[in-house]
């Protein structure tokens, strides 16, 4: 059989079961890596756009399509200059002529919807200005590393309700976890994603929430994630989040307010000092290594998926 989807835009298109399977494989691929992995992509290409920097996304896309046999492309976005230099969907019909998988990092996630649209080859997300779904699944299989499959921790996810926060709050929808996000007034997860996410909650028990006051919310935290004030393409607004953001700091003195054994994490690049401090990051509760290693194994399984 099959995967039930041909593409990784969303967790959302995504049962809990199909997510599951994945997060298997991605534990079987690391612990068999390097040594005799399956090669589903033998003699098949990859190609890589990216319109924003990455060095986690575009270093694991791209160790991880040589290690499964096949070839990565990176086509630079200054090259290719989706629609602009020509229209997302003539480089999508272009692409599935030569190549058997597109990864893209997009501003809209609308223009990764039409590069699937108009391509029949498998389109996997490497973050838009809406959502990340390997790193949701990174995340998950850290957790699941720390504490097991089976243990629901309850997370509270600490700052913007942005594309990282949208897919973590997708992939706890989806496995059945509690989920709080906590964030000033206006930089909450925007209605129509959030109810699209309520939604997925209605048959695995997940309870997903949204609240501005910390403090109610941190006694209960078992698993504690932040990212960034101001993500890429929203520098202009750094000043003003970071005065917004005061008081969402994830330090030593609001984990002593959690739950004992914390574990805190974030998808990096990191501003320590500003959302996150130094003492939390590298600390032995910090996950945040082990989702970039994981970043790898997952997106492989990912990959793996969706081309065999
Ligand atoms: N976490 C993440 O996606 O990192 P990069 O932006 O470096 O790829
Ligand atoms: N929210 C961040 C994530 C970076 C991996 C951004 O979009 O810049």
């Amino acid at each position: 059989m099959g995967p039930s989807n041909r593409n990784l835009l969303t967790l959302l298109d995504y049962e809990g079961d199909e997510i599951l399977m994945v997060l298997q494989q991605a534990a079987r691929l690391k612990a068999a890596r390097l040594t005799g992995d399956p090669k589903p992509l033998r003699d098949r290409t990859g190609v890589l756009i990216f319109e924003k920097p990455s060095l986690r996304t575009r270093i694991t896309f791209e160790t991880g399509i040589h290690e499964l046999g096949g070839h990565p492309v990176n086509l630079e976005s200054t090259m290719v200059q989706l629609g602009k230099r020509e229209s997302v969907e003539d480089v999508a019909r272009n692409l599935e002529r030569w190549v058997h998988l597109i990864v893209a990092r997009t501003f809209s996630h609308t223009t990764i919807e039409q590069l699937a649209a108009h391509s029949s080859i498998p389109v996997i997300n490497a973050l838009t200005d809406t959502f990340h779904p390997c790193q949701a699944l990174a995340f998950m299989q850290t957790l699941h590393e720390r504490i097991g499959a089976d243990s629901k921790a309850n997370i509270l996810f600490i700052g913007d309700g942005n594309n990282v926060c949208i897919s973590l709050m997708s992939i706890c929808a989806k496995l059945g976890y509690r989920f709080t996000l906590a964030c000033p007034p206006g930089y909450e997860v925007p209605a129509p994603v959030f109810q699209r996410i309520q939604h997925a909650c209605s048959n695995t028990g997940a309870a997903i929430a949204m609240q501005p006051d910390l403090n109610s919310a941190i006694a209960s935290a078992e698993v504690i994630y932040t990212d960034v004030w101001a993500s890429m393409g929203q520098e202009k607004e750094t000043e003003k989040r970071k005065k917004a953001f005061t008081g969402y700091q994830v330090n030593s003195q609001l984990l002593a307010r959690a739950s004992r054994d914390v574990l805190v994490s974030h998808c990096l690049p990191a501003h320590r000092g500003e959302e996150i401090t130094s003492e939390v990051l590298d600390a032995d509760f910090s996950m945040a290594l082990d989702e970039a290693e994981n970043r790898l194994h997952v997106q492989k399984a990912i990959i793996s998926h969706l081309l065999t």
